[in-house]
């Protein structure tokens, strides 16, 4: 039996659009389906400034042209030496700066000008707590003594914790939570929430790993192991206010993620809302769904959910639908989650 569902129209709560050709070929798959989308400052030229953050906007809104109807970009701003207090505080008064990013140096794509601990910006974060601007954190160690796959919760242990106890009214999101210990964070610290993407909720790193390494799903933090997913599942699936979808839609160019050294980020802006509705649905709790994809975030960041309704159908037959993207720049861009998307239907009426 066909199964319908109806949603305030969602939110993406962490994603890059880029710049240039890749972002005229991405933004229409985010604008055409999520109300507000929490931008990400790691352009090549990182988004620092006020300034920068209004023009970027702007660019946004001119490659989502028609589609840009009901779509909101939420700016951030890169935290670095380089971000000035005043024009932080200018750029939240007036509306056009939401929230501030912070990446560990060499974490991850285009993080070379993030911090070496992120203890080092205390003062900032203080100042960010008394006027209510959130912190979201790329929370990964970059210790190249500590496993892979214990990244996650090494950073949250060394580094996240020791702020959250000097600063606890700093509003923190720990952006694509990975693991159990993530999971856990969250649930024991007040004022900090999750961000949770649909590769982690649905892949394991034997996915990412046999028959061979799949370059299409590495990302990081890396996809960990099965417990480890099913512990993000459980508490998602339950409704829990403090996690919410943010898909970190990362779109590589095919001639980045399969060279010599796959460039890290999975893009899942066309289909990732099904994914995520196939978990739901699989676990038998689609009347959660909702809740982590169009109310959570938003009661978080101090928004009211979207009047308008996105309605997804799942149906037996399975449709074909387009497993690349094209840029006028002649590349070519990989569509993750094709398979649960091709059981889907949706649509905002
Ligand atoms: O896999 C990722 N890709 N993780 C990030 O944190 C950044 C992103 C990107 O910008 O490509
Ligand atoms: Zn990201």
């Amino acid at each position: 039996m066909d199964l319908t569902i109806r949603i305030p129209r969602p939110d993406d709560w962490h994603v890059h659009l880029r710049d240039g050709a890749m972002l005229e070929a991405v933004v229409g798959y985010t604008a055409n389906r999520f109300r507000y989308a929490m931008i990400m400052p790691n352009l090549s030229h990182p988004v620092a400034t006020t300034e920068l953050a209004e023009h970027y906007r702007q660019r946004i809104l001119n490659a989502a042209g028609d589609q840009s109807a009901g779509f909101h970009p939420l700016m951030t701003l890169y935290c670095s030496s380089n971000l000035e207090q005043d024009d932080l505080l200018k750029g939240h008064e007036t509306g056009i700066v939401k929230a501030v990013k912070y990446y560990p140096a060499g974490a991850t794509t285009n993080s070379s000008q993030g911090g070496e601990n992120i203890l080092d910006f205390i003062e900032l974060f203080e100042t960010m707590a008394d006027h209510g601007i959130p912190l979201l954190v790329h929370a990964e160690s970059t210790n190249t003594e500590i496993d892979l796959f214990d990244r996650e919760a090494a950073f949250l242990e060394t580094e996240l914790h020791p702020l959250c106890e000097q600063v606890p009214t700093l509003q923190v999101t720990v952006e694509h939570v990975s693991t159990s210990a993530g999971v856990d964070f969250v649930l024991e610290h007040s004022r900090v929430a999750a961000s949770v993407t649909p590769h982690h909720l649905s892949r394991n790193k034997s996915d990412l790993l046999t028959p061979e390494f799949d370059p299409d799903l590495f990302c990081k933090p890396i996809i960990n192991s099965e417990p480890d997913r099913q512990a993000i599942v459980d508490v998602v699936t339950s409704g829990n206010p403090s996690f919410f979808l943010g898909t970190d839609s990362a779109p590589h160019p095919t001639s980045e993620k399969y060279g010599e050294q796959a460039k890290a980020g999975i893009f899942n802006a066309a289909y990732g809302l099904e994914v995520v509705a196939e978990i739901f649905a699989k676990e038998n709790k689609i009347e959660n769904f909702s809740a982590f994809a169009s109310t959570n975030g938003a009661a978080f960041y101090g928004y009211e959910p979207s009047e308008d309704e996105l309605v997804l159908t799942r149906k037996q037959v399975e449709v074909e639908l387009a497993s690349t993207l094209s840029t006028s720049d002649g590349d070519q861009v990989v569509l993750f989650g094709i398979d649960e998307a091709s059981h889907w239907t949706v649509s905002l009426p």
